[in-house]
């Protein structure tokens, strides 16, 4: 099968198809067209067969695709199956949130420490994990290499941190922290959430709704 470099627009839909795909699989269906997909998702049926082009097709005229083996090659390709070591900075109210709500390990990651600064969270837990002083994160990265780091601390801190960080061997920021880090490091991956963007987006959509 043709490999090709797949554009970052395909790889940010990949999660929503291996999601679509999961449920589909939970219905019991076993095949689906890309029509009936587009349709479920919102997209167009050209869309999701491009997409799909991407990583080999998987379709076949005239009987759809498979779900079972597509969401398994959706899940390959975004590495699912990996136990990525990941560490989470900050326990406050966001980073509580995303250590307990979020399953780390069906999206092929491992919550393994938790940190924060401020001595009061030192012997308090989070996602059934201690909530360890910063003293302890040197240690903690050399005996467990962590290679991701979620970063749930105020923006002022979020570089410093980084870089230390970057020290201790991560290599993959999921920054909540509002601050676009500069790292020095090209192979270094930041990827940056702002909740508030989403919002605006919706935002945006409910002023223009009449427009069309
Ligand atoms: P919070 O004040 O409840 O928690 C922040 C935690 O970080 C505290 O426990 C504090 O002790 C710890 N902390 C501060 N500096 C630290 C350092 N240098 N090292 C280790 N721990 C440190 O705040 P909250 O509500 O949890 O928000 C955290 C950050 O996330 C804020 O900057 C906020 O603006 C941002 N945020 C981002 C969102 C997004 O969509 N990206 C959504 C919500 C909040």
């Amino acid at each position: 099968m043709a490999k090709q470099v797949i554009s970052t627009p395909v790889i940010r839909r990949l999660p929503r198809y291996y999601r679509f795909l999961g449920e589909l699989e939970n219905e019991n269906i076993e095949r689906i067209s890309s029509r009936e997909l587009a349709q479920r998702m919102g997209l167009s049926a050209s869309q999701i067969r491009q997409d799909f082009n991407c990583f080999g097709g998987f379709g076949q005229q005239g009987y759809g695709y498979h779900v079972k083996a597509l969401r398994e090659e959706i899940g390959r390709i975004l590495g699912v199956q990996e136990h990525t070591g990941v560490v989470l900075i900050g326990a406050g109210n966001l980073g509580k949130a995303v250590a307990t709500h979020l399953d780390f390990r069906k999206r092929g990651c491992e919550l393994v420490g938790i940190f924060d600064s401020n001595p009061d969270l030192s012997g308090t837990s989070a996602a059934g994990l201690p909530i360890q002083p910063m003293t302890q994160l040197e240690t903690f990265c050399r005996a467990h290499q962590p290679e991701v780091a979620v970063l749930c601390i105020p923006k002022g801190a979020a570089q410093e941190l980084a870089e230390c960080l970057v020290s201790l061997g991560i290599k993959g920021f999921w920054n909540f922290s509002h601050y676009d880090l500069k790292l020095n490091n090209p192979t270094i991956i930041v990827e940056n959430v702002h909740l508030g963007d989403s919002l605006m987006t919706l935002a945006y959509c409910m002023h223009h709704r009449d427009e069309e």
